[in-house]
């Protein structure tokens, strides 16, 4: 019989999925998807462990030093095996450097984070690619610009104030909850522009649901207890609440991001959507709360572990006497800027970044198929000898500019990623960390609980303490 060509799906080029992806034509992306077979990669090094889980426990447990590890044994390219499939670890500056500048388009991001996030943040930026990431992001980045900022500013300040002022002085705090309630109460004026007041605990319920649901890595909707279920039914609530929002949002006057979204048009003069705007929004909730909460519990960390370290941010904060400050004054805690950038170093929030190659290509001696799902890694970028003095050691000049140690090579330090999709909250999350210390460190000394012998972390899915962070914030005297 004669196949009817005019109904028979054909299987897609590399050419088509491109032109997929620089449209986010979804239904062409999804068949691609369904109808690759998983690349042969048994030429790769590594992949050893666990049927099925391969040596993701190990990971999961300690990242750092399964890098380490592996990095020892195979050289800067290896493969790891997990329940969805394998994915090549590609170690390095010049690593880093490939996939994230990503020339000719090499790199997918949509193919590599979908499974993270689809159902629960659909249609986010991280995962746009090319030309259709390239006009979003253009418009989504006018709520970014300076003038937006000093707005943003404006709003986090006092509340950031008022959390740190309730701090109990003399106990032991743990300190990622009380990170976790501030930043979201931040969050919340910063980004939504309003207290939530009574639906505030639903709303945080439903978007920690969400956010663990990207963990999850079965994601099934009819396993109605599992964190994916839960996850999408956390994004029904909070999409409600987003939706009755919008009409008013329009036109009314406000700094906060949510407002400005309403009122943000493309080239075309064309409004976002209400669907556009909720998945912006809660993306940028997401993107932004655990990375900055991370930032502050190592930084936190770290200021505990070095107390003449602590003394030189104080006497660096206390020079600016003021209740609120500008952008233009916190661009004068230049030591404090470089103690958040060394935690950033030692402890980045996101670890790894995935890719998916949309062409076969070489690198390091080896030669990979199209289709093999990739991973980088800026944790273990910020630890190379060759490019750090004593990486293990918290040393935040240097970063001064007679150092400069992180001036060698433009990939060797990345906690905001780098190329088209370094992140885009990157001068925000700076101007609300100043803003913390600044706060934080003019009325309470930090230190660390008598019990607490060295940093308890981990590094997957986010780099989070796994004690729960415990310190003590005593009021200085006449505070
Ligand atoms: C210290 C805190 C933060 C860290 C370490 C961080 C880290 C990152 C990294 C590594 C990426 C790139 C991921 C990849 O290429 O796979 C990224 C992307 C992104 N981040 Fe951040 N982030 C932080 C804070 C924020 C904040 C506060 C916001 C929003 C206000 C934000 C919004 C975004 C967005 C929208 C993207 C996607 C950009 C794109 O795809 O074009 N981030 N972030």
């Amino acid at each position: 019989m004669i196949p009817d060509t005019e109904t028979q799906e054909q299987p897609q080029s590399q050419a088509d999925i491109v032109a997929a992806l620089s449209s986010y034509d979804l239904p062409e992306i999804r068949r691609f998807q369904q109808e690759t077979p998983a690349p042969v990669l048994s030429h790769i090094p590594g992949g050893g462990g666990l049927p099925f889980f391969g040596q993701m426990f190990a990971l999961l447990k300690d990242l750092h030093g399964w890098l380490d590890r592996e990095h020892a044994k195979h050289g800067p390219v290896f493969k790891q095996k997990s329940p969805i499939g394998e994915i090549v670890f590609l170690l390095g500056p010049e690593a880093n450097e490939l996939v994230l500048r990503n020339e000719d388009r090499m790199f997918s991001n949509f193919l590599a984070w979908d499974i993270t996030f689809r159902g629960l943040f659909d249609n986010n930026l991280l995962e746009r690619d090319f030309a259709d990431h390239k006009q979003k992001r253009r418009i989504l980045q006018a709520a970014f610009k300076r003038e937006a900022i000093e707005g943003h500013l404006e709003l986090m300040s006092p509340v950031l104030r008022a959390g740190i002022e309730a701090l109990p002085s003399g106990n032991t705090v743990r300190t990622k909850d009380f990170l976790k309630g501030l930043l979201l109460d931040t969050g919340a004026k910063v980004f939504l522009g309003t207290e939530i007041g009574a639906d505030a605990a639903k709303l945080n319920r439903a978007f920690e649901a969400i956010v663990a649901g990207t963990t999850d890595f079965f994601k099934r909707e009819a396993i109605w207890f599992s964190p994916y279920a839960k996850g999408v039914r956390g994004n029904r609530t909070i999409s409600e609440f987003i939706f009755g929002e919008i009409e008013a949002r329009r036109t009314a006057p406000g700094r906060d991001i949510f407002t400005q979204f309403c009122q943000l048009t493309d080239d075309d003069g064309r409004l976002f959507s209400p669907a556009e705007i909720r998945d912006h929004i809660l993306f940028l909730l997401f993107a932004a709360h655990d990375t900055t909460t991370s930032t502050l519990c190592s930084t936190l960390y770290a200021l505990a572990a070095n107390p003449e370290w602590q003394e030189e941010l104080r006497a660096e904060v206390a020079g600016l006497d003021k209740e609120d400050l500008t952008l233009d004054d916190l661009e004068q805690l230049v030591k404090t800027g470089w103690t958040i950038k060394e935690a950033l170093r030692m402890y980045p929030p996101l670890a790894i970044m995935p890719r998916h190659a949309l062409v076969e290509f070489e690198f390091g001696g080896h030669h990979f198929p199209q289709n093999t799902p990739v991973a980088i890694s800026s944790l273990f970028t910020h630890y190379m000898a060759q490019y750090w003095s004593e990486p293990t050691r918290f040393d935040p000049l240097r970063f001064a500019p007679e150092r400069g140690e992180d001036k060698q090579n433009f990939y060797q330090y990345i906690p905001f990623g780098g190329g088209a999709h370094k992140c885009l909250g990157l001068h925000f999350a700076e101007v609300q960390g100043k803003t913390f210390l600044y706060h934080l460190l003019r009325q309470y000394r930090v230190g660390r609980d008598d019990g607490m012998a060295r940093y308890r972390y981990n590094n997957v899915p986010l780099t989070f303490p796994t004690d729960g962070l415990p310190l003590t914030f005593t009021r200085l005297a006449g505070r």
